[in-house]
C-alpha cells in the first residue's frame, strides 16, 4: 500500500489505513536502530529542508536524523539568520527554497494552517512539524506507535491527555489519530484550558484526573505553558501543579501498567514530577526514539515507498 498524498498536513486528514500504514512502515525502520550501520539507501539524491520558525529540539533533530538515515541531503534553515528577518514573507522563503529544488520541506511555524498554505503553494512534498494551535502529526504518530508497543493494540485503550488542551498541536492530533483507531479519549485541564466544544471530536471533558485514573491505560501530560499564566488561564504554577500536576500520590489508584507519556519538552515539578517522569511506567524516551522511525516512514512512503502489510490494529 501507498501513500496517495504529497503531504502530511495533521491526522484529520489521514485515514485510519493511512495511519496504520505508517505505523507499520516505521517497524523495519526501528529495527535498523540496532544495527551499527543504522543507515539505508532509500532516499539518496532527495533533498530535506527543515525550516523551523519556532524553536525544537527533539522534532528538528528527529527529522534531520530520519532524513539522514534514509541517505536524503539535509538543509537546516536558522530562520533568526535568514532573510525572513529582513521581511521576507513565508510563501517568499518557500519559493525560494522550491527553485533550488528541494523535495521535501518540513515546517514548524506558529501559525495554525501555516502548512496548508505552503503545501498550496510548492510541488515539493509539506510535512507540518507543528503549526500553531492546530496539529503535531508525526508526534501524534509516534505517540501511537509507542502506545501500541506497550499495549499491542488501540481500540478499546482509555487514553487521557491533561493539561493545556486549548493551545496544544500535540493534543489535537492525538484527538484524530486515536479516535480514528477506537481509543476512548478522555481530556483533562481546568475549564480555561479547554477548548469549547471539545466533545463534537468525540472525547470526554473531565477537570478531575483522579476520579478517572482507576480506569485509564494511558497518561498524555502536555507541557503547561508559562506564558499561559500571564493570560490569567490558570492562578499560579504552584496551584496548576497541585491539581493537574501528576505525581506518585496522584497515580495511586492507576493500573500497574498504566503508561505515562509527555511529548517533551517537560517542566520537572509543574505537570509531572521527576519520579513520574523517570518511572517504569514512563515511555518518555522511547517516545523521542520512536519518533525517528515515524518521520523516516513518514518520509519514505511520502516519496512514494510502498508500505509493509497491515497488521491488524483491534486485537
Ligand atoms: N515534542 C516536540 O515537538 O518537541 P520539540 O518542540 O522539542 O520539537
Amino acid at each position: 500500500m501507498k501513500l496517495k498524498q504529497k503531504d502530511l498536513l495533521g491526522l484529520e486528514y489521514l485515514s485510519k489505513e493511512e495511519i496504520e500504514l505508517i505505523i507499520q512502515t516505521a517497524k523495519p525502520f526501528k529495527n535498523l536502530f540496532t544495527r551499527t550501520v543504522k543507515k539505508v539507501p532509500t532516499l539518496r539524491g532527495k533533498t530535506v529542508v527543515l525550516l523551523f520558525y519556532e524553536p525544537s529540539t527533539r522534532t528538528r533533530t528527529s527529522f534531520e536524523l530520519a532524513a539522514k538515515r534514509l541517505s536524503a541531503d539535509t538543509i537546516g534553515i536558522s530562520v533568526s539568520a535568514s532573510s525572513v528577518v529582513k521581511g521576507e514573507s513565508l510563501i517568499d522563503t518557500v519559493k525560494t527554497i522550491e527553485a533550488m529544488k528541494a523535495d521535501f520541506v518540513v515546517l514548524r511555524h506558529g501559525m495554525s494552517g501555516a502548512a496548508h498554505i505552503v503545501s498550496k503553494t510548492i510541488s515539493a512534498s509539506v510535512i507540518n512539524a507543528g503549526d500553531g494551535m492546530h496539529e503535531h502529526p508525526t508526534q501524534g504518530l509516534l505517540d501511537i506507535f509507542t502506545i501500541l508497543e506497550k499495549k499491542e493494540k488501540i481500540k478499546g485503550l482509555n487514553v487521557a491527555i491533561i493539561g493545556d488542551i486549548l493551545h496544544s498541536r500535540v493534543a489535537r492530533s492525538n484527538i484524530w489519530g486515536l479516535n480514528k483507531l477506537g481509543a476512548n479519549v478522555f481530556v483533562v485541564g481546568p475549564a480555561t484550558l479547554i477548548p469549547a466544544e471539545i466533545e463534537k471530536l468525540n472525547v470526554e471533558v473531565h477537570h478531575n484526573i483522579e476520579k478517572i485514573m482507576h480506569k485509564l491505560d494511558v497518561i498524555n501530560i502536555l507541557r503547561i505553558q508559562r506564558e499561559r499564566q500571564e493570560q490569567n488561564l490558570f492562578p499560579t504554577f504552584e496551584e496548576y501543579s497541585e491539581i493537574f500536576g501528576i505525581n506518585s500520590y496522584k497515580l495511586r489508584n492507576a493500573k500497574n501498567d498504566i503508561v505515562i507519556m509527555h511529548p517533551g519538552p517537560m517542566n520537572r515539578g509543574a505537570e509531572i514530577s521527576s519520579e513520574v517522569a523517570e518511572s517504569k511506567n514512563s515511555v518518555i524516551t522511547e517516545q523521542v526514539t520512536n519518533g525517528i522511525a515515524i518521520r523516516m516512514s513518514v518520509l519514505y512512503l511520502l516519496a512514494g515507498g510502498d508500505g509493509g502489510e497491515s497488521e491488524t490494529f483491534n486485537s
